[in-house]
């Protein structure tokens, strides 16, 4: 399952490729025929550990079950997760047509700095620029054939690597990943504020490890109080996208590289809302690669 594609490229079902590139301000595309992507969204947070690579994959993966093509770019660069939740390994091959991805048992596309080293528990110790180098390699060097979506994992904070991704990556908006503690709003907020002033389109914010449900008496305990994230939706007129709950099957799904088979109600809910999201965005055009 790993390595590089032999499976055949996703076809879009949705906006046939051709149109104009985008160009929002600030992007740098690099065309070189590669590719043809309708949706660039990202999924980030500012805060670490909330289950941003969770929620990313999960989105990814019920987006593919409904028959889209997707890819899947690991921004973490020093941290990257989405490998290891697919049960992917390196290396990558290009034939001459770019980076190719690996390819998901579902057929989702993806691209991890994760693939670049060969022992998994080796740190990559880059400094920043060659940093910039990679996140722009792995947008317009790569042969994502045709895209509906492009979702972007976000690496925690607000300094080098999410500046690069927004400066370089034409993004048509953003998801931002809650827990229920109050530090977490707080730091999801900055990263908020950052998005906007970059000028990316704030699409919607997620909840997750919202409550916990007792397996017995179906009781719903929420293990890190009400939360904020409505208040803060508000605030900035986004709405909430969705709730995930602390589920231990999805822990252990994460741990055994199948997260591409957990399913449930509110991940369901969770895609409906954010397509909903994208189609209230209105019609996009395609970048081409
Ligand atoms: N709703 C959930 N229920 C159970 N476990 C979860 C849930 N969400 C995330 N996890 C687990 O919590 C851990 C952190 O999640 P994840 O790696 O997605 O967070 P992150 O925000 O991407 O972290 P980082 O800031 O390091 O990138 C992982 O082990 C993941 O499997
Ligand atoms: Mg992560």
């Amino acid at each position: 399952m790993a390595g590089p594609s032999e499976a055949p490229h996703p076809q879009p079902t949705s906006t046939p490729p051709g149109a104009a590139p985008r160009g929002r301000p600030g992007g740098v595309l690099q065309k070189m025929g590669k590719g043809a992507i309708v949706h660039v969204v990202a999924v980030g947070s500012g805060k670490g550990g909330v289950g941003k690579s969770a929620t990313t994959a999960l989105l990814a993966s019920e987006l593919r079950r409904r028959g889209l093509a997707v890819g899947l770019l690991d921004a973490d660069v020093t941290g990257p997760s989405i490998p290891k939740l697919f049960g992917l390994s390196g290396p990558l091959l290009d034939r001459g047509e770019g980076i190719e991805p690996a390819v998901s048992a579902d057929g989702m596309r993806v691209i991890s700095s994760q693939f670049l080293v060969e022992d998994e528990q080796a740190p990559v110790i880059w400094r920043g620029p060659l940093v910039t180098r990679l996140i722009t390699q792995f947008f317009g060097g790569v042969n994502w054939g045709k895209l509906d979506y492009l979702l972007i994992d976000m690496p925690p904070g607000t300094s080098d690597v999410p500046l690069t991704v927004f400066q370089t990556i034409p993004i048509d908006g953003m998801v931002f990943v809650f827990t229920p503690q109050e530090l977490a709003g707080m730091i999801v907020k900055k990263a908020m504020n950052m998005a906007r002033d970059l000028h990316v389109p704030l699409l919607g914010a997620v909840e997750n490890m919202s409550y916990l449900q007792c397996p017995h008496c179906h009781e719903r305990i929420p293990l890190f109080g009400p939360g904020s994230v409505e208040r803060i939706a508000k605030e900035f007129g986004i709405p909430v996208l969705g709730t995930l709950p602390v589920d231990p099957a999805l822990s252990d799904a994460a741990d055994h590289g199948t997260l591409g088979d957990y399913r449930s109600t509110e991940v369901a809910a969770l895609a409906d809302a954010f397509l909903a999201a994208i189609a209230a965005q209105g019609t996009s055009s395609v970048t081409t690669l």
